[in-house]
């Protein structure tokens, strides 16, 4: 059976002028990539400062070991990267996507917690109300005839899940809408100043910088409605949810300095949590779609699997262990398309990476994107395959290099989280829907603070049984 290649950007020409490399990175962080990229060990670009036109050294890390190095040996030689510290700053504070230090530890213990497994069962309701809002809306969609921006209603779903697993209740149509039209403004400015940053260009005189400060505004407007409703509820003493995020954020002390968030910390991280969480679900969640659309067989699986675990039952927290092909569909989406398919890291101080001497001030990329798709460990790399989990080869090739919630004292508190919504709601989608690809469209994946597809994900989508 031959196996679906799903599509990726042209590699760039061996020989290509440096401002056409320039403005292919400011296009998409995946723009700039040789053939040859996905067999290195590890890539050094050069950039001049400003404003004294200084060289500035990219280092872009993917040989295994290297990548353990920098994200879990030593992870404190190589903190946080602050390219998208101004932007992001304007949308989180200085919340924990964003810092590093001892900072960083604090906000880190009062964040996990309220992330951990036993929350994330806790909050299985609160998911499935909104994949059930979700399936509705795909069925009215399906009716309609028309091709479906599944991006779109993904993006909808996970800001939704945000939404109600962290304030116990549904975000508005109308609110949803405002926020996730701010997120595609902020998502677009950021990513470029982020680029620029690495000439050391100030964010506060590039174009956009207003823009996307108002688009975080709107966000952040969004969010802070429900908190001050809650803080104002429980310090009145009236009776709040107990079991979601935010009563674990509002209600945790951390055990070394043993105080907690405050109200200005609690916006700030909240922020984040709705950034960091319903943006890289989305985007995984539609490429997964896309997927199982161009490979019918796998989606016929996914399907039956549904059908036979969930069967007409109302989703309950233990059918989710038993979709384990779905899970594997879902990681081999992340696997080639990576929601964050960058990690960036400074090097304050200069270091030695292998052989190779970093200079201080440099920046060291580790790419989820190159790495999942290295010949030398994956089985043609470039392929849909989910059944390469289930295999030793596939095994060991994840050992070390597969890492899509990153690895290290900062992996992706959310990676618990993010797996069990996708679950649920592919597993609910795919027991009431089948995905077409539609053909006249090609996605065209770009990365940007997550990857998506610069022309969205279109599908055509049909009641089972139907079309
Ligand atoms: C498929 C979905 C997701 C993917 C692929 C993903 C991936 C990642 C990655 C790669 C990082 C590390 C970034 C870096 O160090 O540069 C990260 C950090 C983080 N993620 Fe996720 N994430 C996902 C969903 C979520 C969800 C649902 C939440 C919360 C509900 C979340 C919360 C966070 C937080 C708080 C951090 C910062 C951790 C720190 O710096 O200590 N993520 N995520």
């Amino acid at each position: 059976m031959s196996l679906f290649i799903p599509p990726r950007p042209a590699t760039a020409p061996e020989k290509r002028s440096t401002l056409t490399q320039r403005i292919a990175l400011l296009r998409s962080g995946l723009g700039t990539f040789r053939e040859g990229s996905y067999g290195q060990k590890m890539g050094r670009h050069g950039f001049r400062t400003l404003p004294f036109f200084k060289r500035r050294w990219i280092f872009t890390v993917r040989d295994p070991e290297l990548v353990r190095e920098v994200l879990v040996k030593r992870a404190e030689d190589f903190p946080k990267s602050g390219l998208m510290d101004a932007m992001l700053r304007a949308l989180t504070g200085y919340s924990i996507f964003v810092s590093n230090g001892e900072v960083w530890g604090r906000q880190r213990r009062l964040v996990d917690p309220a992330l951990e497994q036993a929350r994330v069962r806790d909050v299985f309701a609160r998911m499935l109300e909104a994949a059930t809002v979700a399936t509705a809306r795909m069925e009215a969609l399906a009716d309609t005839g028309e091709p479906v921006r599944v991006d779109m209603e993904m993006t909808r779903f996970a800001a939704d899940v945000i939404f109600r697993t962290i304030f116990s209740e549904p975000i508005s149509d109308e609110a949803a809408e405002r926020v996730i039209a701010a997120f595609e403004v902020f998502q677009g400015v950021a990513y470029a100043h982020g680029m620029l940053g690495l000439a050391r260009a100030p964010s506060r005189i590039l174009p956009g910088w207003g823009r996307a400060r108002r688009a975080a505004r709107i966000i952040r407007k969004a969010i802070d409605e429900p908190l001050r409703r809650r803080l104002a509820d429980h310090a009145a003493g009236r009776p709040t949810p107990d079991n979601d995020i935010l009563a674990a954020l509002i209600g945790g002390v951390d055990p070394v300095t043993g105080t907690s968030f405050d109200g200005d910390e609690l916006l700030d991280q909240i922020a984040m949590l709705f950034l960091a969480g319903h943006e890289t679900s989305a985007s995984a969640l539609a490429w997964s779609l896309y997927l199982m659309a161009e490979a019918p067989d796998v989606q016929a699986r996914v399907q039956a699997e549904a059908d036979a675990v969930l069967g007409e039952d109302t989703p309950a927290f233990e059918h989710m262990k038993r979709l384990g092909f779905t899970r594997d569909v879902f990681r081999e989406a992340m696997r080639l398309y990576p929601p964050v398919a960058f990690l960036a890291r400074d090097c304050p101080a200069g270091d030695k990476l292998g052989k190779k001497v970093i200079p201080a001030g440099s920046v060291v990329m580790v790419s989820p994107w190159l790495s999942h798709r290295q010949a030398e460990r994956w089985t043609e790399p470039h392929a849909f395959d989910p059944d390469r989990f289930g295999c030793p080869e596939g095994k060991a090739a994840m050992a070390g290099g597969y890492f899509p919630f990153s690895v290290g004292p900062r992996v992706c508190p959310g990676a618990a989280f993010a797996l069990q919504e996708a679950v649920l709601v592919l597993a609910m989608l795919s027991r009431r829907l089948r995905f077409e690809a539609d053909p006249a469209w090609t996605p065209v994946p770009v990365a940007r603070l997550t990857l998506r597809s610069a022309n969205g994900v279109r599908l055509r989508v049909f009641r089972r049984g139907e079309g």
